[in-house]
């Protein structure tokens, strides 16, 4: 018969070779960055509920702030008019609770991920203002009062802004049905329903002069209306060749002159092959599978590897630099098996954007980001 001391042994000895399997070897990460700046990574159900132990126990190790990739999104959290469906959302801040993790909300409106009765209007006509409003209130009041004072900031409004020379405003759905002042309504519902809570915009593509031109606009609009906002997230989908050193600083100087916190919520760096014209992450850009541009569909070869590690050593040395401005950046997801990009702009392909590889090993990635943090 097993001694009970023998049973807890086995337990935690099972528990230590999880944590060796995921990255033990080197610092968590979350312990090197700049004192003030949050890490964070976007997280999957399957990792919130623990149904994938290894990948949220590297979570557990090397972050310090987690945001749903999907589950508080409309169509998932509130998929028909009078059906919520929190589970998924109540394990996520669970989660965080236990690890003492700062959790935040992800996305409250958003033209995408949107289910269709959110748009209809009545009897087949197009969706007027006061439905539209009355929905954007009952949906954000629901969501964000459930986890009053437990998600300490949200995305409010997602995307708002074309890719254009302008920086014009992007007519969704809840732009032709409300006008401009949806944002407006968007950040004051969501202070109405948590008050403590801080509110951000968050857009791609920020590192563009236009697009930022706009976020900007919106937010000292906002101010000017005495409307909280508290900071502007780039969502940091970045390429191995873009945006340049010169337009991420630009974005990280001018979102802090604005006067508001700057995070880096989404970051990634796309390693494949684009077409120009799918740069950033609009989700309605897709392409079709070409065999040709998988280009590493067993590994990421060693030249590569270094190309990366080179790539994010930049980046965050720029983050080390302005580390006053910046409070969280946060990874699009937690190891390469993970990443949206092995499906997006182009499904089926392999993709190496992240620090932590399939086997949730860290990459040259990662030893370079160390590396980096260190010399603070
Ligand atoms: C992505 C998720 O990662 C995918 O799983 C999903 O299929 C589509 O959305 N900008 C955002 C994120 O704000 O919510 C998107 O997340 C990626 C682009």
């Amino acid at each position: 018969m097993r001694r009970p001391e023998a049973v807890v042994l086995g337990t935690l000895g099972v528990a230590l070779a999880a944590v060796a399997a995921v990255g033990a070897e080197g610092p968590a990460l979350k312990d090197v960055m700049p004192k003030g700046m949050l890490l964070g990574a976007a997280v999957s159900q399957s990792q919130v509920e623990e149904k994938d132990a290894a990948a949220a126990a590297l979570v557990t190790r090397h972050f310090d702030s987690i945001t749903p990739e999907n589950l508080l999104k409309w169509e998932a959290v509130h998929p028909e008019p009078d059906r919520f469906n929190f589970a998924p959302a109540d394990a996520l801040v669970a989660f965080g609770e236990q690890r003492k993790m700062t959790v935040i909300g992800h996305t409250l409106v958003w033209h995408s991920q949107t289910p269709a009765w959110v748009f209809a209007g009545k009897e087949g006509a197009a969706l007027d203002r006061e439905t539209a409003l009355a929905r954007m209130r009952e949906h954000i009041q629901a969501v964000v009062g459930r986890y009053r004072g437990r998600i300490k900031g949200w995305d409010v409004v997602n995307e708002a802004i074309n890719d254009d020379a302008e920086g014009s405003m992007r007519k969704s759905k809840w732009q032709q049905a409300i006008g401009d002042d949806y944002i407006a309504k968007a950040f004051e519902f969501a202070h109405g329903a948590d008050p403590q809570a801080e509110l951000y915009y968050n857009d791609y593509n920020l590192t563009s002069a236009p697009k930022r031109a706009t976020a900007i606009r919106i937010v000292k609009d906002l101010k000017a209306r005495g409307i909280r906002v508290d900071g502007i997230g780039e969502q940091g989908h970045w390429l191995l060749a873009g945006p340049s050193r010169a337009d991420i600083e630009a974005t990280i100087t001018d979102i802090a002159a604005a006067g508001v916190k700057v995070l880096i919520t989404e970051l990634d760096v796309d390693v494949l092959p684009r077409d120009p014209g799918m740069y950033g992450a609009d989700l309605e850009k897709r392409a079709k599978f070409k065999a040709e541009t998988n280009l590493y569909p067993d590994s990421l070869p060693a030249d590569k590897q270094a190309e990366l590690a080179r790539r994010y050593a930049d980046v965050f040395a720029l983050f080390l630099k302005h580390r006053e401005k910046i409070t969280r950046v946060t990874f699009w997801g937690v190891h390469d098996g993970h990443s949206w990009l092995n499906g997006f702009p182009i499904p089926g392909r392999v993709n190496h954007a992240l620090l932590f590889d399939r086997q949730l090993r860290p990459k040259p990635a990662y030893d370079a980001v160390v590396e980096t943090l260190n010399k603070k």
